[in-house]
């Protein structure tokens, strides 16, 4: 295998328990995603999505197994190798994470600033290169005559187009996204997704984009991660896939209740089929 065939994420029988905390968050977790794949996380809340993603950002340490992006042994990083890494990837938010004070234009540029030394105050501060290429993510994300404009002022989708502009400051290889259309309307939604996925094409964007609705895990991802209670209960290439077999899938992967009503049926007639050799047996007998 030659490096450039080396997945871009490569996860290895991952643990990860939070201090205090009974359960583990996940348990033997192994994914490998390589360059140009665009891949959804499919879970309920709780199933650990967050968490995954914030291992390959080397936001979180993992309790056991290994956790490697673009290369490097994330875990193991410290300080400014830490710093490159994490500029090498993007990372959007479902509450956007902007600051809300600030003009569309600034929030952008400060995604560059993992790249640059010192503090940045105001637009001026950075250098003419950045500022246009900010103001062309901008015109990118159909937000360039926003840009002087207050953050907080925009709609929710408009926000998160703001951030998919400012992660694009850091030309990253790989976009992490967690639960991005959470807190927007269904089109919204649609439209933020489409744009993430018409710009990873355009940039051959590794994507790993966890999502709680099938519709859009269906409609948009190469290849669905299902996760429930910390553990990978699927994963499969969307193409071909029909919407009945994904809310199946789906069914699987985080209607527990429904599960648990298969499983209470089944024992019920296992129950009922023993009893009722039971009351055939003592029928015999008594014969
Ligand atoms: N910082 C934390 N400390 C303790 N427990 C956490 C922390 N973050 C998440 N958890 C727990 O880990 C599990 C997975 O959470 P999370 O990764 O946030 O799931 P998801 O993003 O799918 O909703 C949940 O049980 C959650 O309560
Ligand atoms: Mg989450």
């Amino acid at each position: 295998m030659t490096a450039s065939d080396a997945p871009v994420v490569e996860i290895d029988d991952l643990g990860k328990t939070y201090p205090g905390a009974a359960d583990p968050a996940l348990s033997g977790v192994s994914l490998a995603v390589h360059r140009g794949e665009v891949v959804v996380l499919l879970g309920l809340s709780g199933s650990g999505k967050s968490t995954l993603l914030r291992h390959i950002d080397g936001l979180e340490l993992p309790s056991s197994g290994t956790v490697r992006a673009l290369g490097e042994d994330v875990p193991a990083l410290r300080g400014r190798a830490l710093r490159t890494l994490r500029g090498r990837i993007g990372f959007i938010f479902q509450q956007f994470e902007l600051v809300g004070p600030l003009t569309v234009l600034e929030n952008v540029l400060t995604g560059s600033l993992a790249r640059m030394r010192g503090p940045r105050v105001g637009v001026w501060s950075y250098p003419r290169e950045l500022r246009l290429a900010a103001l062309a993510h901008l015109d990118r994300v159909g937000l360039l005559e926003r840009a002087y404009q207050r953050a907080d002022t925009l709609s929710g989708g408009q926000q998160q187009r703001v951030a998919i502009a400012r992660a694009l400051m850091q030309d990253p290889e790989i976009l992490l996204a967690d639960e991005p259309v959470a807190s927007l309307d269904p089109e919204s939604s649609s439209q933020v997704m489409a744009l993430i996925r018409e710009i990873a094409a355009e940039r051959g964007l590794t994507v790993v984009c966890s999502l709680h609705q099938v519709d859009l895990a269906l409609g948009w991802g190469d290849r669905i991660v299902g996760l429930r209670a910390g553990r990978v209960v699927l994963d499969i290439a969307t193409e071909g896939l029909s919407r009945d077999q994904v809310m199946e899938i789906y069914g699987r992967v985080a209607t527990t209740t429904t599960e648990l009503q298969v499983i209470e049926q089944e024992l019920s007639e296992v129950r009922d089929a023993i009893l009722a050799e039971e009351a055939q047996l003592t029928q015999d007998e008594n014969r």
